[in-house]
């Protein structure tokens, strides 16, 4: 295991291409990261070599596939160190597992049942959960933000109560990196009964994640801000959990037996899988997490902060900078505003230079209005970034303020 940024990066072709005549500055990582040389092969030789639907034949191709695919869900099963590879349900993203959470949960939901979410969730975080307040009556207590950008946890344990069901956080913040401090999100729900789940889409990316001893009920995250493929997403369940909920979809490989009068289900995680999978994304995502596993992971971590520092510490002295998230030991994420300018001004402008951000809601409106804005721009740094691209993003960053002055 070794870590050195160059070689990294040299493993993602698309990072050697020109944007505008300039360079590719990608930091737009938190959005979708870009995807090695070993996904893209393990994806491709698929194709070539080895493919065919999964569960069903008894032909080789098939039973290869199947195992490149059950292959896959051992290599989740290792990421998060689930005990088990019961406990690892395929999606097809993030937002699809907590859909599924809530969708099945919600079936045993009354009336008054509370579900506590943050301000600073994602979209994906807070919808599915609507649809219950829609739906089902139940009653959604959020979470305040500090002026830092955190849970304000003193105010999450104050909403805890008899008829808290789920607390549904998220592990680290999309817009302010805020790092959630799961112990004491895990230690309350405790105390109520109720179940947590972790949406874990930007902390997989920047930390190792142990969901034994996060003790969560559910963490979810999507492969494709993992050096993964589009269209492929993991929900780690607790096995009790699991083996109580109902399924989601109902369709091919999910049933025990069907006959005109009643069916019966599978066991977990197929309960969960109705359908012909995202077979070759499986594939391309256990090629990410096995190449992840070559990286030192806590050296790349130490890599993206510093990169992080760097670019704060050279936008120090930029009037009208806002930065959305100034909490310790945050994620590389760096939400900012600029007095006077739209962040969509300022992210084309930047693309001028080769630099490309985010920049809108990031699916989080109520976060903005949190923050008393209508939109940010965000830059997000990954292991393949390098102390180079963070001064061109430092130094794009004050030529577009000068279009405002
Ligand atoms: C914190 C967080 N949660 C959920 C999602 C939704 O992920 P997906 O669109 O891959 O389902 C995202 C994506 O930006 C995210 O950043």
């Amino acid at each position: 295991m070794s870590f050195n940024y160059t070689d990294i990066r040299a493993q993602f072709p698309i990072l050697s291409r020109q944007v505008n005549g300039k360079p590719l500055v990608y930091l737009d990582s938190a959005a979708s990261a870009q995807k090695p040389r070993a996904v893209i092969d393990a994806m491709v030789h698929a194709m070539e070599h080895s493919y065919a639907n999964v569960h069903r034949g008894l032909h080789t191709l098939a039973n290869e596939t199947t195992d490149a695919y059950e292959a896959a869900r051992e290599a989740a099963r290792r990421l998060v160190n689930a005990g088990s590879v019961n406990e690892i349900v395929f999606t097809k993203g993030a937002t699809e597992a907590i859909n599924l959470v809530a969708a099945s949960v919600g079936l045993t939901l009354s009336a008054g049942d509370e579900i506590i979410v943050s301000e600073m969730e994602h979209h994906a975080n807070l919808i599915p959960w609507h649809f219950l307040r829609e739906r089902k009556g139940v009653v959604l207590r959020f979470v305040p933000v500090t002026d830092e950008g955190a849970l304000d946890l003193d105010a999450y344990e104050a909403l805890l109560g008899p008829r808290t069901k789920v607390v549904a956080l998220t592990h680290m913040s999309n817009v302010t990196g805020a790092v959630s401090d799961t112990a004491r999100i895990v230690a309350g729900a405790r105390r109520v009964d109720a179940m947590v789940l972790l949406d874990g889409c930007q902390s997989i990316a920047h930390q190792p994640v142990d969901v034994v001893a996060l003790d969560c009920d559910f963490f979810v995250f999507s492969s494709h801000k993992l050096y993964g493929p589009t269209g492929f997403g993991v929900l780690y369940g607790k096995a009790d959990r699991l083996a109580e909920m109902a399924p989601y979809q109902g369709g091919g490989e999910m049933i025990g037996i069907v006959s005109m009068e009643r069916i019966t289900y599978a066991d977990p995680p197929h309960r969960f899988e109705a359908g012909t999978p995202p077979i070759l994304e499986a594939i391309g995502f256990g090629a990410a997490v096995e190449w992840l596993e070559t990286v030192d992971r806590a050296a790349a971590a130490a890599h993206e902060h510093a990169l992080y520092a760097r670019a704060v510490e050279g936008l120090r002295d930029l009037n009208g900078l806002r930065i959305l998230g100034t909490t310790p030991d945050k994620g590389a994420i760096l939400s900012f505003t600029l007095e006077g300018a739209h962040a969509h001004d300022v992210a084309q402008i930047l693309d001028r230079y080769g630099v490309a951000v985010r920049a809108g809601t990031h699916c989080a409106e109520p976060l903005m209005r949190r923050f008393g804005v209508t939109s940010s721009a965000r830059a997000s740094f990954a292991l393949y970034n390098t102390p180079e691209e963070a001064d061109a993003f430092v130094d794009a960053l004050h030529r577009a303020s000068s279009f405002f002055a």
